[in-house]
């Protein structure tokens, strides 16, 4: 696994549900659900044949739940627990999490691939920053609490 999303999982709170939003190839959801049999995971892409991959790796898992959907849109249930959003512009995130109910004392894990900067004006208590080499690009990521 790419040191990026090693880094990524490194910052979950251990044990509690995780969304994994725009999770394309799903490995930071995937790897999440093989270190912890009791938490839940939702798959989140607006792209179909990625949710479907997915599905298909994690057949009749009852405790994965997969939205395709564009999280834009806001999804169907409040998040908790750790929300990972990576791998997207800052403003798309800044969208996606506008567009949601959020409980209180969520863990947002957030990996922006442009502007990142934009992600500190998030109304909510900035608790660890970290940045690491990709390639040839730098990659930022912040972890909020609600
Ligand atoms: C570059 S991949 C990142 C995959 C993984 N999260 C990572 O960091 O390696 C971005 C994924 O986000 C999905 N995505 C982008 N915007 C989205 C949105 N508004 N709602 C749901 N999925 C979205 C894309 O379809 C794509 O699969």
């Amino acid at each position: 696994m790419r040191n990026r999303l090693k880094t990524i999982l490194s910052l979950v709170h251990e044990g509690e549900n995780l969304w994994d939003i725009g999770c394309d190839h799903g490995l930071v959801g995937l790897d999440y659900m093989n270190q912890h049999p009791d938490a839940s995971v939702y798959f989140v892409d607006r792209i179909k044949h990625v949710i479907e991959k997915i599905k298909g790796q994690v057949a009749r898992d009852g405790r994965c739940y997969f939205y395709h959907m564009d999280a834009c849109l806001g999804l169907p249930k409040p998040l908790s627990g750790n929300v990972v959003i990576a791998g997207m512009g800052a403003e798309r995130i800044l969208n996606i999490i506008s567009a949601q109910k959020i409980e209180k004392n969520t863990r947002l894990i957030l990996n922006p691939f442009k502007d990142p900067e934009l992600i500190e004006q998030l109304p909510y208590n900035l608790v660890q920053q970290c940045t690491l080499q990709e390639g040839r690009r730098e990659r930022s990521i912040y972890v909020f609490t609600t």
